[in-house]
Parts: structure tokens; C-alpha cells; sequence
């Protein structure tokens, strides 16, 4: 058995319901564990919530019930979205679960132990209204108020556990001089380059227990119970508590963690300093990505323009799940650029990826087997090469067998650096190339003339082969983004990838994968229905 490729996504607050946010960064962390299944073998998708935060108080507290109920009913919501958006998950982790208290403890007592851990006094503005300190640049440049409701921020002074994370600033440099991909994109190592050099302070990481019930709610610092575990720490432990188990130690450490530009630094720089203190690995990857915007503004719950679950629900009922997995997963923020979420953008892109690319393609060429082969799989009869002349001077030679090659290799090249459009874009390509085959070689017409000569049937047959072929190679490498399209047309075509083969070797054009001659081609429902963007937005 490989060792499984471990790749996580934040744990996500459950003070309130899912919007698109949470579901994109899970369906990118989804498409990415797909591939590496396909490539190596094994992956491990691990997601959850986070549950100990204060808002989780307040908000069940608005809601008449108590917080672990409204955890309860709020990471249900999550792994209700999660389930929809089709994103394979192999464990959903509660910080409110045992498995991971009894674990952040102990990760607590091995840093006590090792004097990484000491009780100190925190001095800093605090903000009642947002229960939140603010550090001292930004309280300056909000003049003494709260930025978000404008009441006086007051000086407050506390005992705080704190987490010796100056100490590890020399080692987390090195790492990342010696690791140019440990923190991605590009802009985002730059930025925590930049802040580094503003020299790491020690941080607290326990607040203290009072009268007020939402301070009641968290994890108790060890031995001490005027102390609870400051929430984030307890949150990022989340991806070593599931996997610090006999069974589960061999997926440390993670391949990546995927997140967004908002919890760079916690990921970046507080959790890797942490598990330098504990003796632990660091992680491969630290991917943030931009933000899904709504016209061009931020999403927030003043301007009540969430992209939310219904929208997105509304969509898949409307162009199919899948649909919306690849939206989301070609034109969303995973660079440094935030990315727009609009419906016009989606329907451009369903037309012509999905309803003209891929849906056509698969549509022409099995039904010119129906029609010309009685819907069975032609033999190639060894032409996997064809030269010109062709009804189009431009093209060159198409090269089945290499040019397929060339584009898995590109996309396994791209999945593996995170690059999860780039390598969704080489199953594009490809089928692009398809329909430039077709019309180059056009064999509606061949089939016209098969009387003429005796060799045009077989030349017909090398020829739609070799697209259904290629067909099917694009559309493994379209699979992680579009699992169930693509299983379905596996399913028409009889050419399903067996359990355990890798996607090199399933990918091979003409290997043991392929098509085989006489193989049912069924036409099959139209994969994609053109849409018109004329019609309004679903809702
Ligand atoms: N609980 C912390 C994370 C702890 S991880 C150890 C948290 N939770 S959150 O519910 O606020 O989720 C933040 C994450 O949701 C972002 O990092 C990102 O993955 C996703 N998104 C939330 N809004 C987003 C957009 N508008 N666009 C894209 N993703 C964003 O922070």
C-alpha cells in the first residue's frame, strides 16, 4: 500500500452555516487528493469544524440553545454541504471530540515539559464589542474605537500561558529558504518574508476563565483551571490530533494544507513553530488562496451578499454538480488574485468547457460510432499516427500516442504543484485537440465514400478510435474535478479505470486501459445541455 498523500482544509467555524468559501477551499482540497489517488494510489482528505470559538457562544446564545447543541447543528450543515459538493472527505474532525482533547493536551504538557510554555502577563487593547485584542498598530489606526462597531477599545491586562515562538524564528527562515514551495502562492511567502523581518514576539495561547459563560467554553489549559486553550491553538493541533494514532501515523506529514489568505500567518508561521517544538515534521505545503468576491465587492454579512449553500444548490439543480465543481475549481481564487463570482462567467464557462468541450465532443464521437460501427469500439489496426494532408493546412501531424503522453505528463506535473486548474486545463487542451483531429481528418465524410476504396473502413475506424481514445484519456484527467460525469461516461463507454491502477498507467493511450475493439460505445445521455445565457441567474 502507497503512502497516502494527506491533505487537509481549515476547520471551519460552526457559529454559522456554510457559504461558498468553506465549500470552495474543501472542493479544492477534494480535486487535489482525487488526483493524487490517481496518481500514486492512496490519498487522505481530512476537513472538520472548529468549535471552541467565542462567536459559537454568543451565537448559540442568539439562538436559545446551548453551544455543543449549536456545534452539533452546525457541523452537521457542514458535512451536509460538503456531502452535496461531492468532496470525498476520509474524516471530518470536531474539536469538541475526545480523540482531539485528550491529544492538544498532551501536545501542551510535551511543550510545558520542554519549557517552550510559560505563564507571562499580556498587556494589549481589547475590543468588548468583538472580543478580540487588537494589536497596537491597528488599534492606533482605528483611533481607540473598534473598527467594526466604533465603541472605545479599553487596556486590558491578563495572565496568559505563552507559547516561546520567538525562539523558532532562525529555524522557520531556514525552512522556508530551504523550502520555495513551502509557502504557496508565491505573493503569500513574500508577505510572510516581509513580516518575519519584524522580528517573532512569544505569543499567548490561553485565556483566562471568568464569570462569563463563553469563557467557559474551550479546552482547560493542563493543571490549571483558570485557564482554557486560546482557540486557535487547540484549532490547528486538529491536523496532527487525527493522525497521531498507531494506525494513522504514516500519513505525517501532510502534503499540503489548503486555506485562505485570512489564517496565513496561524498556518505559515504559528503552526509550523509549534511542531518544531514538538519535534514534529513540518508540513509539505501551506497553500492560501484568494477570495471568492460577489461583483466585485467582499462578501459579508452586512452587505448580505454570501454566495450561500442555496445559491450553490440552486446552480448544481440547474447545470449538474459537477458543473459547479468545475466553475468553481477553473475559475476560482487559487492564485493570489481574488475571483468573482458571477453568472455570466459561469455560464461562458459551461458552454465552452463543458457543454461545446468535453459534452460535444464525447456526443460527435460516439455517435459517428453508432452510426458507422453499430455503436462498437472500431479497431486502430496499428494507425495511432496520422499524417497531412488534412482538410486544414495548418495542422501538423497528430501523434496519438505522444500527444496524449505530453498532456498527462503536464497534468500530473501541475497536480502534484498544487496547480489543480492548470492540470484541469491539459483534459481541456486535449479535447480540444480531439475536435481539431475531427475536423482536420472529417470523418462524416470518409464514411460517405466507404464503397470507393476498401481501405476507407478501416482508416474510419483508426480514426474514430483514436478519438474515443483520447477521449477517454481526457477524461481521467478531467475525473478529480468531475467524478460523476466522468464515471458516468466510463460507464457508456465500458472503459471504467479498475481499482488500483495508477493514472500513468490507466492514462496510457493504447495501453492496458484502452478501449477495446468491439467495446460498447453507448451514446448515452448528452453529458452537458447548452445553456442560455439569457436566462436568469437560478435561485
Ligand atoms: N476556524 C478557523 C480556521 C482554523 S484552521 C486550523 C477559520 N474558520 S472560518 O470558518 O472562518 O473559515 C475560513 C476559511 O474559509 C478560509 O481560510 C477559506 O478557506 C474559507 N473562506 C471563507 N471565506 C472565503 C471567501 N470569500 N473565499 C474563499 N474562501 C474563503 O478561519
Amino acid at each position: 500500500m502507497p503512502k497516502p498523500v494527506y491533505v487537509t482544509t481549515p476547520i471551519y467555524y460552526v457559529n454559522d452555516r456554510p457559504h461558498i468559501g468553506h465549500c470552495y477551499t474543501t472542493c479544492v482540497a477534494d480535486c487535489l487528493a482525487r488526483a493524487h489517488k490517481a496518481i500514486g494510489g492512496a490519498s487522505f482528505l481530512l476537513t472538520g469544524t472548529d468549535e471552541h470559538a467565542d462567536k459559537v457562544v454568543t451565537s448559540a446564545k442568539d439562538h436559545d440553545v446551548t453551544p455543543q447543541a449549536w456545534a452539533d447543528r452546525n457541523a452537521a450543515e457542514f458535512k451536509a454541504a460538503f456531502d452535496f459538493m461531492g468532496c470525498a472527505y476520509d474524516d471530518f474532525i470536531r474539536t469538541t471530540e475526545d480523540r482531539h482533547k485528550t491529544k492538544v493536551l498532551e501536545y501542551i504538557r510535551t511543550l510545558q515539559k520542554n519549557d517552550d510554555v510559560y505563564l507571562g502577563e499580556y498587556a494589549g487593547w481589547w475590543d468588548p464589542s468583538q472580543e478580540e485584542y487588537l494589536t497596537e498598530t491597528a488599534a492606533k489606526e482605528a483611533g481607540g474605537v473598534s473598527p467594526v462597531t466604533g465603541k472605545p477599545l479599553v487596556r486590558r491586562t491578563e495572565r496568559n500561558y505563552f507559547f516561546r515562538l520567538s525562539k523558532y524564528q532562525a529555524a522557520l527562515e531556514q525552512h522556508i529558504a530551504k523550502h520555495p514551495d513551502f509557502i504557496q502562492p508565491e505573493a503569500r511567502r513574500n508577505e510572510v518574508m516581509g513580516r518575519l523581518r519584524d522580528g517573532l514576539q512569544d505569543i499567548p495561547i490561553s485565556r483566562p476563565i471568568t464569570d462569563d459563560p463563553a469563557t467557559q467554553w474551550g479546552i482547560r489549559m493542563p493543571d490549571d483551571p483558570a485557564h482554557r486553550i486560546y482557540v486557535w491553538i487547540d484549532a490547528l493541533f486538529n491536523y496532527l490530533t487525527v493522525v497521531d494514532t498507531p494506525e494513522r501515523k504514516d500519513l505525517w506529514p501532510a502534503h499540503t494544507h489548503f486555506i485562505a489568505k485570512d489564517i496565513l500567518w496561524f498556518h505559515a508561521v504559528i503552526w509550523p513553530c509549534l511542531l518544531t517544538a514538538l519535534g514534529r515534521e513540518l508540513p509539505g505545503h501551506i497553500y492560501s488562496h484568494a477570495y471568492w468576491v460577489r461583483d466585485g465587492r467582499k462578501m459579508s454579512k452586512s452587505l448580505g451578499n454570501f454566495v450561500t449553500i442555496e445559491v450553490l444548490r440552486a446552480y448544481a439543480a440547474k447545470f449538474g454538480r459537477d458543473a459547479l465543481r468545475w466553475y468553481l475549481l477553473t475559475q476560482g481564487p487559487l492564485g493570489a488574485t481574488d475571483a468573482d463570482f458571477s453568472h455570466a462567467k459561469f455560464v461562458e464557462t459551461y458552454n465552452a468547457d463543458l457543454a461545446n468541450g468535453i459534452g460535444n465532443c464525447a456526443s460527435r464521437v460516439s455517435n459517428m460510432i453508432e452510426k458507422y460501427f453499430d455503436g462498437k469500439a472500431p479497431g486502430h489496426g496499428g494507425t495511432t499516427r496520422f499524417e497531412p494532408p488534412f482538410v486544414s493546412p495548418t495542422d501538423t501531424v497528430f501523434d496519438w500516442k505522444a500527444d496524449t503522453a505530453g498532456f498527462v505528463r503536464e497534468a500530473i506535473a501541475r497536480m502534484r504543484a498544487n496547480d489543480n486548474a492548470g492540470a484541469l486545463q491539459q483534459g481541456t487542451a486535449l479535447i480540444t485537440r480531439v475536435d481539431g483531429f475531427i475536423n482536420a481528418t472529417q470523418p462524416f465524410k470518409l464514411a460517405k465514400k466507404l464503397d470507393e476504396d476498401p481501405g476507407n473502413r478501416a482508416k474510419l475506424g483508426a480514426i474514430l478510435w483514436c478519438c474515443a481514445e483520447a477521449v477517454r484519456v481526457a477524461s481521467l484527467l478531467l475525473a478529480p474535478a468531475m467524478p460523476e460525469k466522468m464515471a458516468s461516461l466510463w460507464k457508456a463507454w465500458n472503459c471504467a479505470p479498475a481499482a488500483g491502477v495508477t493514472l500513468d498507467e490507466a492514462a496510457r493511450f493504447g495501453g492496458a486501459c484502452a478501449l477495446g475493439e468491439g467495446a460498447g460505445i453507448a451514446k448515452g445521455e448528452a453529458l452537458f445541455m447548452r445553456a442560455d445565457a439569457a436566462e436568469a441567474p437560478p435561485a
